[in-house]
């Protein structure tokens, strides 16, 4: 049954090739002091920097910059993030990039005011900000994350081992608003395209291998995951096609959005797989989740076997007649993987720096999310590790 939910989701999008004319209609909502936030150079080679700069000049904006946001932004660099904004009295924050920057921006507007320390207070104790927080804007040149439309907010600390989400209740906290213009991310590696990919595809995984109610939700997930799968395999083919990867940015973003969890329970155990392989590897994201997401999925097939059935059939095409509900299920997940091997995806976490000693580790930084179809025990993650290095 869809449970009570309320929804309200503030950010406003601008899509398209010309998306980026409309900062021109919201910087004048924010004021002077702005901090230009944004990744190891990318944008200054494809020209994205000089373009933004332009437009926060014309708008008289006094502009300072925070520049190598690193993949997995660190808590070291967001301790300077904060420093910077607090010099600069920052009004606005503006971040150009990918989730990572994104994430960031989020994480120093909830702390510039704040006098705890922000890690503990937010990433540790997962506690909400009660302290004045700046507005961020962000035009998003990585797609992937859905940190564009959402109040999610990655940290690492490398010191302690651990790579730690927290999705801010406050929707405040969500950009104000998202420039999304396809063109941007055709510049991005391919490795960076098909991670990106396979975070959509899992997101919308994440919150529907979860419940056996029958929910509105799960129908719209199917789509998205029929979309990005389709349009996957066009950009994997010709990276440069716009239609494709439009679809593509356009899935990304409603993943994640919160919209498809409305009411109903979700899973997540592949993210908290992934980034406690994240905190120990600094891997990319998306291909951490792909690493572990077989041996996840399969392990958990017996206590979900209806669901993984129906995806094998309304996701895959899979053709049931005449075969058990488990073949059908295995079916799906076979047909999954062989579109991620198709796309080049990473199969195991040897392959991204992970070894046999760190399984214990990588283990005990696992967070257990109570909601899919099987809580695991630490002797599963152990196990799901093992399999996974494979
Ligand atoms: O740093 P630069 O030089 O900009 O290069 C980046 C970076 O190396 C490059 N890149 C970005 N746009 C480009 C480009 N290169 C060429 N052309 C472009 N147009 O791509 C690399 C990866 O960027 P990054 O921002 O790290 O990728 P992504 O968007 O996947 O973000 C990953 C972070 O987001 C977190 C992840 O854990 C990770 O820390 N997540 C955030 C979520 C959220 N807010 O809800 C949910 C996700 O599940 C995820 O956990
Ligand atoms: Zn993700």
């Amino acid at each position: 049954m869809l449970g009570n939910f309320s929804y309200c989701n503030p950010t406003k999008l601008y899509f398209g090739e010309d998306s980026l004319d409309n900062l021109n209609i919201e910087l004048p909502k924010y004021g002077k002091n702005v901090i230009l936030i944004y990744g190891g150079g990318s944008i200054k080679k494809n020209g994205i920097y000089d373009e933004v700069v332009e437009i926060l000049k014309k708008n008289g904006k006094n502009v300072a910059e925070i520049s190598g946001v690193m993949p997995n932004p660190t808590v070291d660099k967001l301790y300077e993030g904060i420093e910077t904004a607090r010099n600069h009295n920052a009004d606005f924050l503006l971040a150009v990039g990918g989730g990572s920057v994104c994430d960031y921006a989020k994480a120093v507007s909830v702390s510039v005011n704040c006098k705890e320390d922000p890690w503990e207070k937010y990433y540790i104790r997962f506690e909400e900000p009660d302290c004045e927080t700046l507005p961020v804007g962000c035009v998003l040149t990585m797609v992937g994350t859905g940190s564009e439309m959402n109040a999610g907010s990655v940290i690492t600390n490398h010191k302690t081992k651990q790579k730690i989400g927290h999705v801010f209740a406050d929707e405040n906290i969500m950009p104000k608003f998202a420039v999304l213009n396809p063109k941007y991310t055709l510049t991005l590696p391919h490795y960076q395209m098909v991670s990106g990919i396979y975070d959509i595809f899992n997101h919308i995984c994440e919150q529907y291998f979860s419940g056996e109610d029958d929910n509105t939700s799960d129908y719209i997930s199917e789509g998205l995951m029929r979309s990005v799968i389709y349009s996957s395999r066009i950009a994997n083919k010709d990276p440069q096609n716009y239609e494709a990867r439009s679809n593509i940015m356009w899935t990304a973003t409603w993943a994640l959005n919160t919209l498809v969890s409305r009411g109903k329970s979700t899973d997540w155990m592949v993210h908290m797989l992934g980034q406690s392989v994240g905190a120990y590897t600094d891997a990319t994201h998306g291909m951490t989740l792909a690493a572990v997401s077989l041996p996840y999925y399969r392990h958990i097939l017996p206590y979900g076997l209806q669901k993984f059935k129906r995806f094998a059939v309304n996701v895959w095409d899979v053709d049931p007649s005449g075969k058990t509900d488990e073949q059908v299920a295995e079916e799906g997940l076979q047909a999954m993987e062989n579109w991620m091997n198709e796309l080049g995806l990473v199969m195991n976490i040897s392959q991204l720096g992970a070894t046999e000693d760190m399984i214990e580790g990588i283990a005990d930084g696992t967070l257990i999310m109570p909601g899919g179809y099987k809580v695991l025990e630490h002797d599963e993650i152990v196990e799901i590790l093992k399999e996974s290095l494979r």
